[in-house]
Protein backbone atom coordinates (compact mmCIF):
# COMPACT_ATOMS: atom_id res chain seq x y z
CA UNK A 1 0.00 0.00 0.00
CA UNK A 2 2.92 2.64 -0.75
CA UNK A 3 1.05 4.67 -2.99
CA UNK A 4 -2.00 5.15 -0.55
CA UNK A 5 0.62 5.61 2.19
CA UNK A 6 2.26 8.46 -0.71
CA UNK A 7 -0.87 9.90 -0.94
CA UNK A 8 -2.02 9.97 2.41
CA UNK A 9 1.17 12.20 3.29
CA UNK A 10 0.75 14.34 0.58
CA UNK A 11 -2.31 15.35 1.88
CA UNK A 12 -1.09 15.81 4.77
CA UNK A 13 1.00 17.85 3.54
CA UNK A 14 -1.20 19.86 1.77
CA UNK A 15 -3.91 20.36 4.77
CA UNK A 16 -0.74 21.63 6.66
CA UNK A 17 0.13 24.06 4.39
CA UNK A 18 -3.34 25.39 4.01
CA UNK A 19 -3.58 25.10 7.72
CA UNK A 20 -0.22 27.36 7.94
CA UNK A 21 -1.44 29.70 5.10
CA UNK A 22 -4.36 30.39 7.15
CA UNK A 23 -2.45 31.48 10.52
CA UNK A 24 0.53 33.28 9.34
CA UNK A 25 -0.39 34.90 5.55
CA UNK A 26 2.32 35.83 3.55
CA UNK A 27 3.00 39.17 3.77
CA UNK A 28 0.97 41.99 1.65
CA UNK A 29 2.28 43.43 -1.37
CA UNK A 30 -0.33 45.90 -1.44
CA UNK A 31 -3.32 46.77 1.50
CA UNK A 32 -5.07 48.83 3.20
CA UNK A 33 -8.89 50.00 4.04
CA UNK A 34 -11.64 51.29 1.45
CA UNK A 35 -13.49 53.96 3.25
CA UNK A 36 -16.41 56.46 2.45
CA UNK A 37 -17.88 59.15 4.00
CA UNK A 38 -21.33 58.04 3.69
CA UNK A 39 -20.67 54.49 4.54
CA UNK A 40 -17.05 54.29 6.28
CA UNK A 41 -14.75 51.30 6.22
CA UNK A 42 -16.82 49.69 3.37
CA UNK A 43 -17.27 45.66 2.81
CA UNK A 44 -17.47 43.89 -0.36
CA UNK A 45 -15.99 46.30 -2.34
CA UNK A 46 -14.25 44.77 -5.66
CA UNK A 47 -10.65 46.27 -5.81
CA UNK A 48 -8.66 45.69 -8.76
CA UNK A 49 -4.86 46.75 -9.81
CA UNK A 50 -3.37 46.24 -13.44
CA UNK A 51 0.10 46.03 -13.15
CA UNK A 52 3.24 45.95 -15.36
CA UNK A 53 2.16 42.36 -16.52
CA UNK A 54 -1.35 44.19 -18.29
CA UNK A 55 -2.89 40.86 -16.16
CA UNK A 56 -5.41 42.95 -13.53
CA UNK A 57 -5.78 41.21 -10.15
CA UNK A 58 -9.01 41.30 -7.63
CA UNK A 59 -9.64 41.10 -4.28
CA UNK A 60 -13.00 41.74 -1.74
CA UNK A 61 -12.79 44.24 1.26
CA UNK A 62 -13.67 42.38 4.45
CA UNK A 63 -16.11 43.54 7.17
CA UNK A 64 -13.03 46.20 7.99
CA UNK A 65 -12.82 47.92 4.45
CA UNK A 66 -9.71 46.16 4.84
CA UNK A 67 -8.27 44.42 0.99
CA UNK A 68 -4.96 43.09 0.72
CA UNK A 69 -3.06 41.79 -2.79
CA UNK A 70 -0.71 38.76 -1.84
CA UNK A 71 2.84 39.21 -2.74
CA UNK A 72 3.15 36.01 -4.47
CA UNK A 73 0.78 37.57 -7.12
CA UNK A 74 2.25 40.92 -7.76
CA UNK A 75 5.41 42.02 -9.21
CA UNK A 76 7.06 45.56 -8.66
CA UNK A 77 6.10 48.20 -10.96
CA UNK A 78 3.38 50.70 -11.47
CA UNK A 79 -0.50 49.65 -10.59
CA UNK A 80 -3.64 51.05 -12.06
CA UNK A 81 -6.49 50.91 -9.29
CA UNK A 82 -10.00 50.54 -10.35
CA UNK A 83 -13.08 49.67 -7.52
CA UNK A 84 -16.45 48.50 -8.03
CA UNK A 85 -19.02 49.36 -5.51
CA UNK A 86 -22.38 50.23 -6.94
CA UNK A 87 -23.40 54.03 -6.08
CA UNK A 88 -19.29 55.28 -5.46
CA UNK A 89 -16.33 56.19 -7.53
CA UNK A 90 -13.15 55.91 -6.61
CA UNK A 91 -11.30 59.33 -5.97
CA UNK A 92 -8.05 58.90 -4.80
CA UNK A 93 -5.42 56.93 -5.84
CA UNK A 94 -5.85 55.77 -9.02
CA UNK A 95 -2.37 54.62 -9.20
CA UNK A 96 0.32 52.83 -7.06
CA UNK A 97 4.12 51.45 -7.02
CA UNK A 98 4.96 48.23 -5.86
CA UNK A 99 8.54 48.21 -4.92
CA UNK A 100 10.05 44.89 -5.01
CA UNK A 101 10.20 44.51 -1.32
CA UNK A 102 5.89 44.89 -0.97
CA UNK A 103 4.60 46.13 1.95
CA UNK A 104 3.06 49.51 0.25
CA UNK A 105 -0.47 50.67 1.91
CA UNK A 106 -3.01 52.42 -0.06
CA UNK A 107 -5.94 53.47 1.33
CA UNK A 108 -8.74 54.22 -0.79
CA UNK A 109 -11.45 56.66 -0.83
CA UNK A 110 -14.54 56.53 -2.90
CA UNK A 111 -17.11 58.93 -3.36
CA UNK A 112 -20.62 59.03 -4.28
CA UNK A 113 -20.98 58.58 -7.65
CA UNK A 114 -23.11 61.07 -10.01
CA UNK A 115 -23.76 58.32 -13.19
CA UNK A 116 -25.10 56.01 -10.92
CA UNK A 117 -26.67 54.28 -13.83
CA UNK A 118 -23.47 53.62 -15.72
CA UNK A 119 -22.33 50.91 -13.50
CA UNK A 120 -25.35 49.08 -13.01
CA UNK A 121 -25.42 45.52 -14.11
CA UNK A 122 -28.05 43.68 -15.87
CA UNK A 123 -29.36 41.90 -12.50
CA UNK A 124 -29.07 45.72 -10.74
CA UNK A 125 -31.08 47.18 -13.74
CA UNK A 126 -33.78 44.13 -13.29
CA UNK A 127 -33.88 44.62 -9.57
CA UNK A 128 -34.32 48.18 -9.55
CA UNK A 129 -37.23 48.00 -12.32
CA UNK A 130 -40.80 48.40 -10.95
CA UNK A 131 -42.86 45.70 -11.76
CA UNK A 132 -43.26 41.90 -10.29
CA UNK A 133 -41.08 38.75 -10.87
CA UNK A 134 -43.50 38.24 -14.24
CA UNK A 135 -43.31 41.48 -15.73
CA UNK A 136 -39.60 41.49 -15.63
CA UNK A 137 -39.45 38.05 -17.34
CA UNK A 138 -40.67 40.15 -20.51
CA UNK A 139 -37.11 42.30 -20.11
CA UNK A 140 -34.51 39.32 -18.96
CA UNK A 141 -34.92 38.37 -22.62
CA UNK A 142 -33.78 41.39 -24.12
CA UNK A 143 -30.45 41.04 -22.90
CA UNK A 144 -29.76 37.88 -25.55
CA UNK A 145 -28.19 40.96 -27.48
CA UNK A 146 -27.65 43.80 -25.32
CA UNK A 147 -27.29 45.49 -21.69
CA UNK A 148 -30.77 46.91 -20.21
CA UNK A 149 -28.89 50.25 -19.93
CA UNK A 150 -29.76 50.45 -23.54
CA UNK A 151 -33.40 50.02 -22.96
CA UNK A 152 -33.24 52.03 -19.85
CA UNK A 153 -31.97 54.99 -21.44
CA UNK A 154 -34.22 54.95 -23.99
CA UNK A 155 -37.01 57.69 -24.12
CA UNK A 156 -39.88 56.34 -25.81
CA UNK A 157 -43.72 56.61 -24.90
CA UNK A 158 -45.34 53.45 -25.42
CA UNK A 159 -46.16 53.46 -29.17
CA UNK A 160 -42.97 53.82 -29.99
CA UNK A 161 -41.19 51.53 -28.13
CA UNK A 162 -43.80 48.80 -28.90
CA UNK A 163 -42.32 49.76 -32.96
CA UNK A 164 -38.63 49.09 -31.58
CA UNK A 165 -39.75 46.40 -30.22
CA UNK A 166 -40.68 44.92 -33.39
CA UNK A 167 -37.86 45.96 -35.13
CA UNK A 168 -35.54 43.71 -32.54
CA UNK A 169 -37.87 41.07 -33.71
CA UNK A 170 -35.90 41.14 -36.69
CA UNK A 171 -32.55 40.30 -35.16
CA UNK A 172 -31.53 37.03 -35.21
CA UNK A 173 -29.80 35.89 -31.65
CA UNK A 174 -26.08 36.33 -32.69
CA UNK A 175 -27.07 40.41 -33.16
CA UNK A 176 -25.73 42.91 -31.41
CA UNK A 177 -25.60 46.59 -31.78
CA UNK A 178 -21.76 46.68 -33.02
CA UNK A 179 -23.01 43.97 -35.33
CA UNK A 180 -26.17 44.47 -36.87
CA UNK A 181 -27.48 41.44 -39.02
CA UNK A 182 -31.23 41.04 -40.12
CA UNK A 183 -33.05 37.26 -39.90
CA UNK A 184 -32.44 35.60 -42.90
CA UNK A 185 -35.58 35.50 -44.20
CA UNK A 186 -36.47 39.33 -43.70
CA UNK A 187 -33.32 39.47 -46.29
CA UNK A 188 -34.14 37.30 -48.72
CA UNK A 189 -37.59 39.38 -48.97
CA UNK A 190 -40.19 36.95 -48.64
CA UNK A 191 -40.59 36.43 -44.53
CA UNK A 192 -41.12 32.18 -43.92
CA UNK A 193 -43.88 29.66 -43.69
CA UNK A 194 -44.29 27.39 -40.88
CA UNK A 195 -44.90 23.93 -41.90
CA UNK A 196 -45.53 21.08 -39.34
CA UNK A 197 -42.52 18.87 -39.21
CA UNK A 198 -44.17 16.16 -40.85
CA UNK A 199 -44.66 17.88 -43.83
CA UNK A 200 -41.28 17.30 -44.45
CA UNK A 201 -41.87 13.69 -45.84
CA UNK A 202 -44.04 15.58 -48.55
CA UNK A 203 -43.16 16.28 -51.87
CA UNK A 204 -44.84 19.47 -52.58
CA UNK A 205 -43.33 20.69 -49.85
CA UNK A 206 -39.53 19.77 -51.05
CA UNK A 207 -40.21 19.41 -54.50
CA UNK A 208 -38.29 22.70 -55.65
CA UNK A 209 -35.69 23.08 -53.08
CA UNK A 210 -32.80 24.20 -53.69
CA UNK A 211 -31.39 24.19 -50.30
CA UNK A 212 -31.96 22.81 -47.09
CA UNK A 213 -30.94 23.77 -43.81
CA UNK A 214 -31.08 22.04 -40.51
CA UNK A 215 -30.52 24.14 -37.90
CA UNK A 216 -31.85 22.20 -35.02
CA UNK A 217 -29.50 20.58 -32.64
CA UNK A 218 -31.09 17.16 -33.48
CA UNK A 219 -28.09 15.71 -35.08
CA UNK A 220 -26.22 16.33 -31.86
CA UNK A 221 -27.55 13.35 -30.32
CA UNK A 222 -27.85 11.30 -33.39
CA UNK A 223 -31.37 11.27 -34.12
CA UNK A 224 -33.38 11.61 -37.28
CA UNK A 225 -35.31 14.12 -38.73
CA UNK A 226 -38.68 12.47 -41.06
CA UNK A 227 -37.24 13.92 -44.29
CA UNK A 228 -37.59 12.46 -47.42
CA UNK A 229 -34.20 13.62 -49.09
CA UNK A 230 -35.18 12.04 -52.36
CA UNK A 231 -38.07 14.34 -52.82
CA UNK A 232 -35.87 17.23 -54.04
CA UNK A 233 -34.79 17.88 -56.82
CA UNK A 234 -30.99 16.35 -57.72
CA UNK A 235 -29.36 20.17 -57.62
CA UNK A 236 -30.28 20.24 -53.85
CA UNK A 237 -27.81 21.32 -51.40
CA UNK A 238 -28.59 19.86 -47.84
CA UNK A 239 -26.53 21.58 -44.90
CA UNK A 240 -26.63 20.89 -41.31
CA UNK A 241 -25.09 23.53 -39.17
CA UNK A 242 -24.08 20.56 -36.59
CA UNK A 243 -20.60 20.19 -36.94
CA UNK A 244 -18.29 17.00 -35.15
CA UNK A 245 -16.17 14.35 -36.12
CA UNK A 246 -18.81 12.22 -37.97
CA UNK A 247 -21.42 13.40 -40.53
CA UNK A 248 -25.06 13.87 -38.86
CA UNK A 249 -27.74 10.98 -39.99
CA UNK A 250 -29.53 13.94 -41.42
CA UNK A 251 -25.92 14.43 -44.07
CA UNK A 252 -25.20 11.14 -44.43
CA UNK A 253 -29.07 10.54 -45.80
CA UNK A 254 -28.67 13.17 -48.12
CA UNK A 255 -25.57 11.50 -49.27
CA UNK A 256 -27.33 8.40 -49.80
CA UNK A 257 -29.99 9.79 -51.86
CA UNK A 258 -27.05 11.31 -54.07
CA UNK A 259 -27.54 15.33 -53.12
CA UNK A 260 -24.47 17.49 -52.11
CA UNK A 261 -24.09 18.26 -48.53
CA UNK A 262 -21.59 20.66 -46.18
CA UNK A 263 -21.61 19.95 -42.85
CA UNK A 264 -21.37 22.78 -39.91
CA UNK A 265 -17.83 23.45 -39.82
CA UNK A 266 -17.65 25.49 -42.17
CA UNK A 267 -20.19 28.03 -40.16
CA UNK A 268 -17.93 27.57 -37.20
CA UNK A 269 -14.78 28.39 -39.26
CA UNK A 270 -16.39 31.17 -41.33
CA UNK A 271 -18.07 32.69 -38.03
CA UNK A 272 -14.70 32.13 -36.32
CA UNK A 273 -12.66 34.58 -39.23
CA UNK A 274 -15.55 37.15 -39.71
CA UNK A 275 -15.28 37.34 -35.73
CA UNK A 276 -11.57 37.72 -36.46
CA UNK A 277 -11.43 40.02 -38.65
CA UNK A 278 -13.36 42.01 -37.02
CA UNK A 279 -11.76 42.40 -33.73
CA UNK A 280 -8.13 42.66 -35.22
CA UNK A 281 -9.04 44.08 -38.58
CA UNK A 282 -6.50 41.79 -40.99
CA UNK A 283 -7.38 38.85 -42.98
CA UNK A 284 -8.44 35.89 -41.24
CA UNK A 285 -5.58 32.96 -42.27
CA UNK A 286 -8.87 30.75 -43.31
CA UNK A 287 -6.56 28.08 -44.68
CA UNK A 288 -4.97 27.64 -41.42
CA UNK A 289 -8.17 27.75 -39.67
CA UNK A 290 -9.63 24.82 -41.92
CA UNK A 291 -6.52 22.81 -41.25
CA UNK A 292 -6.79 23.12 -37.33
CA UNK A 293 -10.63 22.63 -37.79
CA UNK A 294 -9.20 19.53 -39.37
CA UNK A 295 -6.58 18.30 -36.81
CA UNK A 296 -8.88 18.68 -34.35
CA UNK A 297 -11.04 15.90 -36.09
CA UNK A 298 -13.59 17.90 -37.50
CA UNK A 299 -14.02 16.38 -41.09
CA UNK A 300 -15.04 19.28 -43.34
CA UNK A 301 -17.58 18.25 -46.17
CA UNK A 302 -15.64 20.12 -49.00
CA UNK A 303 -12.18 20.35 -47.01
CA UNK A 304 -11.00 22.44 -50.59
CA UNK A 305 -13.62 24.68 -50.84
CA UNK A 306 -13.16 25.93 -47.38
CA UNK A 307 -10.70 28.33 -48.15
CA UNK A 308 -12.07 30.17 -51.54
CA UNK A 309 -15.83 30.62 -49.92
CA UNK A 310 -16.98 34.44 -50.56
CA UNK A 311 -19.12 35.57 -47.29
CA UNK A 312 -20.59 38.78 -47.85
CA UNK A 313 -19.86 41.12 -44.83
CA UNK A 314 -23.09 42.00 -42.97
CA UNK A 315 -24.98 45.63 -43.36
CA UNK A 316 -23.22 47.59 -40.48
CA UNK A 317 -25.82 50.45 -40.26
C1 LIG B 1 -31.99 39.46 -31.15
C2 LIG B 1 -31.19 40.54 -30.63
C3 LIG B 1 -31.92 41.61 -29.82
C4 LIG B 1 -32.84 41.42 -28.81
C5 LIG B 1 -33.35 40.11 -28.21
C6 LIG B 1 -33.23 42.74 -28.37
N1 LIG B 1 -32.55 43.70 -29.09
FE1 LIG B 1 -32.71 45.71 -28.83
N2 LIG B 1 -31.24 46.00 -30.23
C7 LIG B 1 -30.67 45.01 -31.00
C8 LIG B 1 -29.82 45.62 -31.99
C9 LIG B 1 -29.02 44.86 -33.04
C10 LIG B 1 -29.87 47.01 -31.78
C11 LIG B 1 -29.18 48.13 -32.60
C12 LIG B 1 -29.90 48.33 -33.91
C13 LIG B 1 -31.20 49.04 -33.79
O1 LIG B 1 -31.31 50.06 -33.08
O2 LIG B 1 -32.15 48.59 -34.45
C14 LIG B 1 -30.78 47.22 -30.66
C15 LIG B 1 -31.12 48.45 -30.13
C16 LIG B 1 -32.07 48.68 -29.15
C17 LIG B 1 -32.45 49.98 -28.64
C18 LIG B 1 -31.79 51.32 -29.00
C19 LIG B 1 -32.22 51.74 -30.37
C20 LIG B 1 -33.32 52.73 -30.35
O3 LIG B 1 -34.02 52.86 -31.38
O4 LIG B 1 -33.52 53.41 -29.32
C21 LIG B 1 -33.46 49.79 -27.74
C22 LIG B 1 -34.21 50.83 -26.95
C23 LIG B 1 -33.71 48.37 -27.66
N3 LIG B 1 -32.82 47.73 -28.53
C24 LIG B 1 -34.68 47.76 -26.88
C25 LIG B 1 -34.85 46.40 -26.76
C26 LIG B 1 -35.84 45.78 -25.87
C27 LIG B 1 -36.82 46.53 -24.97
C28 LIG B 1 -35.68 44.43 -26.00
C29 LIG B 1 -36.44 43.32 -25.30
C30 LIG B 1 -37.90 43.39 -25.36
C31 LIG B 1 -34.61 44.21 -26.98
N4 LIG B 1 -34.15 45.43 -27.42
C32 LIG B 1 -34.17 42.96 -27.38
C33 LIG B 1 -30.85 43.64 -30.88
C34 LIG B 1 -31.73 43.05 -29.98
Amino acid sequence: MKIRVTLLAALAAAFASAFLWGQTRPAAALSGRVMSAEEGPMEGVLVSARGPGSMTITVVSDAEGRYAFPSSKAQAGRYTIRIRAVGYDLDSPRDVTLTANGGVTADLKLTKTQDLASQLSNSEWLASFPGTEQQKASVRACTHCHTLERVARSRYDVEKLTAVIGRMATYPQLSFPLMIQKLVAARIGGGTTAVPLAALRRDDVLGDADLVINATPVGLTNAKLPIRHAATPRRCLFVDLVYGARPTPFLVAATRAGRRVLDGGHMLLHQGALAFERWTGERAPRAAMARALRDAGLALTQPDAAASFRVPRPPTR
